[in-house]
């Protein structure tokens, strides 16, 4: 998919971000206690990904219930009801049920008038996700959507493995999306590479099981986490700034008149590696790694949220934001904050 500017054909609406919301799972698991489990300990993990610590879902915590709470403190912040839904988009990796948990996240809420889905992009989802229902808004089809990134890899992390467990953590954020005059979404650009996607997998489990006489079935099920955490550096660091230096061009903005960078948050050295290919100043750069570690589809929300709330982020700052993640997938979008009216 290519990019689409604002002002070029076809947008007909401005799409504004007016509120935002996040939620975070019940308990917090230090370096130190993952260093109970595996052989690891504070000061590697906080060095090689300035992770200090993260958040795990309790048994009793479903995704629906970490989306739902996001969602509802989203809605809260726009000054809006359910009611007023068109659309909700989940972006996960990690639902409840594999039909789809967004019309879950739908009946919690009460937004009866509001039609529900997941989106599937890895940790690129949230972006992929703001840029779909964007389109929904811009042609005058449905006039506001709530864009959630929730996941729980805990579900799916192999906890023995050290060279990928102290990486992930569970969270959900939300955005708030609505028509308006100004537009919100400047620019954006979304690649995928799939002959690329081996470095990282949730992948289904590979065995056959008995049917019927002469024909068999393939079993269900998932295998954890597979990661290959040098590939998925070097390819982090080689096509984010790359993907967000072509969309500053094409937008005709210069990085020194960004406010922000809001990155998916997977190690703090990648951060640093993107701004200073951008020469951005560090203090540009939004991080809260050191308390969530990496959620996947939830990071850029659940960081947006935390900047919007203390005052960082305020209304009209101009925010370059990328996601990238498994599939191979990943993406850019140039984003003006709004807020509620
Ligand atoms: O959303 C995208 C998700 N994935 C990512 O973002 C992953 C991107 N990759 C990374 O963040 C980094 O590659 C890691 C943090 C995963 C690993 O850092 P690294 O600097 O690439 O370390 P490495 O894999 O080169 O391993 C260096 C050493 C190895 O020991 P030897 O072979 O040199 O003796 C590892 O066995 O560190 C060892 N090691 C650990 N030691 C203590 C690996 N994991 C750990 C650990 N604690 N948790």
């Amino acid at each position: 998919m290519d990019l689409l500017l604002a002002g070029q054909s076809p947008p007909i609406l401005g799409v504004g971000l007016i509120g935002s919301g996040s939620a975070q799972a019940a308990q917090v698991i230090s370096n130190d206690q993952l260093s109970q489990r595996v052989d690891t300990n504070d000061e590697w993990i906080r060095t090689r990904t300035g992770i200090g610590r993260r958040r795990v879902s309790t048994p009793g915590q479903s995704l629906v219930d970490l989306a739902a709470e996001a969602g509802r403190s989203a809605l809260t912040m726009a000054g809006r009801s359910p009611q007023d839904l068109d659309l909700i988009l989940l972006a996960t990796s990690t639902p409840d049920d594999l039909f789809g948990s967004a019309p879950r996240v739908q009946a919690e809420l009460g937004a009866t008038n509001a039609v529900a889905f997941d989106l599937t992009a890895a940790c690129s989802g949230f972006l992929f996700a703001v840029v779909t229902a964007a389109q929904y808004l811009r042609t005058g089809a449905m006039r506001r959507a709530l864009v959630i990134g929730a996941d729980q890899l805990s579900r799916f992390v192999d906890w023995d493995d050290r060279r990928s467990c102290v990486l992930f953590g569970d969270g959900a954020g939300a955005v708030l999306l609505e028509t308006t005059h100004q537009d919100g979404l400047l620019g954006f650009q979304l690649q995928s590479d799939g002959s690329r996607g081996a470095v990282l997998n949730l992948p289904a489990v590979d065995i056959s099981a008995p049917l019927v006489d002469g024909a068999e079935h393939r079993a269900g099920g998932y295998r954890p986490i597979e990661m290959n955490g040098q590939e998925v550096y070097k390819f982090a660091v080689r096509e984010v700034p790359a993907v967000l230096q072509s969309l500053l061009k094409r937008c005709d903005v210069s990085p020194d008149q960004l406010d922000w960078l809001l990155l998916h948050q997977a190690n703090q050295r990648i951060l640093d590696a993107v701004a200073d290919r951008l020469s951005l100043p560090r203090t540009k750069v939004l991080s809260n790694l050191s308390s969530y570690g990496n959620t996947s589809a939830a990071t850029i929300p659940l960081m947006l949220d935390e900047a919007v709330r203390d005052g960082r982020i305020r209304s009209g700052d101009l925010l370059a934001s990328s996601g990238f993640g498994a599939g191979l997938s990943w993406g850019a979008a140039l984003l003006r904050w709004q807020g509620p009216a």
